[in-house]
């Protein structure tokens, strides 16, 4: 039989499989952390942190059912010195992507400039996306966004990537692509939680999670559609070299298989991941395998973007 080869670049930067956690899902204690260095995930992304830990929203504040969850998590995480120190004495066989979220401007910069100086990072993953805080997101302010960039890029020399919220307007995707072409941005990750769902218990008739009368942001199956949606629109006003990491309603390796025939070089899994625990990482892996073989595909590349349009 042949061999199927499921290893990609993200800009330079090799994973020996394409597919990895989402930050946010089972990445924030050491306990997950080290799970995730011993699976077969390509890559591990952190929580995204905060300059001081943070404890994050009042419970519940996740919930998931058949086809989706909600969460209104408020970044609770254990701060950025516990990340860099976490990985600082540890083998790693895998790209580690730092996923930061500060809540200011000035934040963002002192996050970046530590994460600068620790070696086991091999990327930082700008969360400019999440919807459960009171703090504005810059992913929807391109003024803001383009003037951000260009200080962050007078002093980082780490690889950095962006990820995103959902786009619903081709315009906005043009317009942010415009701007994010003119840094040396090597990856997108694209989509953040969809913002603000209710989910109902109907024999309670109340929300399911506690924060923000139960509004939260979205995962799982149902917004698979606005990710792929996100990744195509992407992939055809990015830069080339501009990798996209597609995110959002995986749990298949056909899902897998999307995401990529619309533009990502990677993938990663939230929600799917929450459920079904670490061993998520091989099964998807065989999956996606067993389906590029009935396909006869022998790697990404042959397919990677190929998404034609109804003939
Ligand atoms: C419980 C939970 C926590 C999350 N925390 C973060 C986070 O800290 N940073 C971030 O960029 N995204 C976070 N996300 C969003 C996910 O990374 C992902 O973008 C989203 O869930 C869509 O993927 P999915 O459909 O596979 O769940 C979180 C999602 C969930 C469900």
């Amino acid at each position: 039989m042949k061999k199927i080869d499921i290893s990609t670049y993200i800009n330079k930067i090799k994973l020996t499989s394409c597919i990895m956690n989402a930050s946010g899902a089972l990445c924030t204690t050491d306990k997950e952390l080290s799970d995730l260095l011993n699976s077969s995930s390509g890559a591990i992304v952190t929580k995204s942190c905060t300059k001081k830990p943070r404890k994050g929203n009042i419970k519940p504040r996740y919930f998931e059912w058949n086809i989706g969850s909600i969460n209104s998590m408020g970044l609770p995480n254990l701060g950025i010195d516990f990340y860099l120190n976490f990985f600082q004495n540890k083998k790693i066989k895998k790209p580690i992507f730092l996923s930061i979220s500060g809540l200011s401007i000035e934040e963002n910069f002192f996050l970046i400039k530590k994460a600068n100086f620790s070696k086991k990072i091999t990327a930082i993953e700008l969360n400019l996306s999440c919807p459960n805080i009171k703090e504005e997101i810059l992913g929807n302010n391109l003024y803001k966004i383009s003037d951000f960039l260009e200080s962050i890029f007078k002093f980082n020399k780490k690889p950095l990537g962006i990820k995103l919220p959902p786009f619903f307007k081709e315009k906005h995707i043009k317009n942010i692509s415009l701007i994010l072409n003119k840094f040396p941005i090597i990856f997108v990750t694209c989509i953040n939680s969809l913002p603000n769902g209710i989910f109902i218990d109907i024999n309670k008739e109340n929300t399911v999670i506690k924060p923000k009368n139960g509004f939260g942001g979205i995962g799982g199956l149902i917004i698979k559609p606005f990710a792929l949606s996100n990744i195509r629109k992407f992939y055809t006003f990015l830069r080339k070299d501009i990798s996209i990491i597609g995110c959002g309603g995986i749990s298949s390796g056909k899902d897998i298989f999307e995401h990529i025939l619309c533009g990502a070089s990677a993938v990663q899994i939230g929600t799917q991941f929450i459920k079904e625990g670490i061993s998520v990482f091989d099964r998807l892996k065989k999956e996606f395998i067993i389906f590029l073989q009935k396909k006869n595909y022998s790697s990404i590349n042959n397919f990677k973007g190929k998404l034609k349009n109804f003939q």
